[in-house]
């Protein structure tokens, strides 16, 4: 297959972690034949330093003519405790998910057997989690109009039916491939948003007998998630929820460096880690690459190329079981091996196997 692939390495530890993600998608096309022409682009605070703008229209360009973008993330500390700086890293995220038509984030939420000691809670909660939320982004109070006074602000979290079916209907389609068993998430005691969801929800569900159907508001959610784990299957939520419920879903896995996503809509699909920029651990080589490098693993998936998504899933366990892992997750009185280690293993295991 010939897939053109935009490179957005981004800030912080983003060009160190995208490194090694470039390396296990080259490794991964070269062994299965496939054709990768990968062209880089500006985004973020690095993007704002030379062009002005977090998503420039270039990047833009590059990304729409592409077959898919991987992207590794933004943000910098210049930036962070400034609330009067006119311009944010963050947009240019914003910018590139309105601009794709981003409307769907899957946030896969995976456990690794061998890493269940290093979540704060206790093993045998943890052990076997497995879910899938479906994050709804380019709505709410993300994009909703807003008012920033310094007496008076406000965010709108506005949702019209047709963004609430799209994103219902790619929630039922993972349930129906997996466990069959979705949870809305809302706040339906509350928000009239919320009520327009559990509507629609309502409405949708006798299209899909196959699958349960729950409902449960979101601080319920952000409970059970740490109390039973295994409960959830494939849940959808709002843009600002399902913000706050991944974060918290990764701390369920042991580290935020372990959780790829996809973003999927109405243009180029995008692939990138869960996780921000890390300033603190930028050019260390300590960061964790395999979120980015389990992203790489969606992409080829999203094309339908199973067999080159499981090496790379295959590769990752192997690492872990290698005792190949960076600090955070590493065993007591394990070896150090920095990010380019870590990514490099990956890259013979692939080169290696089949
Ligand atoms: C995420 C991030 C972003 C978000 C930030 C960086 C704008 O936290 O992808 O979860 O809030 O969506
Ligand atoms: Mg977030």
């Amino acid at each position: 297959m010939k897939l053109k692939i935009a490179i957005l390495a981004g800030d912080g530890i983003g060009p160190e972690i995208m490194e090694q993600g470039k390396a296990v998608l080259e490794a991964v096309a070269s062994k299965f034949g496939h054709e990768l022409t990968c062209q880089e682009a500006l985004c973020g605070a690095h993007a704002i330093d030379v062009t002005g703008n977090p998503f420039p229209e270039e990047t833009f360009r590059i990304c729409e003519s592409s077959d898919a973008v991987l992207f590794a993330s933004v943000g910098d500390p210049r930036f962070d405790n400034d609330p009067t700086a006119k311009v944010r890293p963050e947009q240019g995220l914003l910018a590139m998910r309105k601009k794709l038509g981003l409307f769907a984030n899957i946030r896969p939420v995976t456990t690794f057997d061998c890493l269940v000691h290093k979540s704060p809670l206790k093993d045998e909660l943890v052990k076997g989690a497995d879910f899938i939320c479906i994050r709804e982004l380019t709505g709410g109070m993300y994009f909703g109009e807003k008012k920033e006074g310094t007496d008076e602000a406000y965010d709108t979290n506005a949702y019209s039916r047709p963004e609430v079916e799209r994103i219902l209907k790619v929630a039922y389609e993972y349930a129906r491939r997996r466990r069959k068993h979705l949870t809305v998430v809302d706040k339906a005691n509350v928000l009239a948003s919320s009520r327009l969801w559990r509507h629609v929800a309502q409405e949708m569900m006798g299209d899909y007998p196959d699958v349960t159907t729950d409902f449960m508001y979101v601080d319920n959610a952000a409970m059970r998630m740490i109390q039973e784990p295994r409960f959830f299957d494939v849940m959808v939520t709002e843009n600002t929820f399902g913000d706050i419920l991944t974060d918290e879903g990764s701390c369920i896995t042991g580290s935020m460096g372990l959780l790829p996503s996809a973003s999927t809509g109405t243009s180029t699909p995008v692939f990138e880690p869960i996780h921000g920029s890390w300033p603190q651990g930028k050019g260390l080589d300590i960061a964790n690459p395999l979120a980015q490098i389990l992203s790489v693993a969606m992409l080829y998936e999203y094309f339908d190329l199973n067999a080159e998504g499981a090496l790379i899933r295959e590769a990752v366990q192997a690492s872990l079981d290698a005792n190949v892992r960076t600090p955070e997750i590493q065993i007591a009185g394990g070896k150090h091996y920095g990010t380019r280690a870590v990514g490099q293993w990956i890259v013979d295991y692939i080169h290696q196997h089949v």
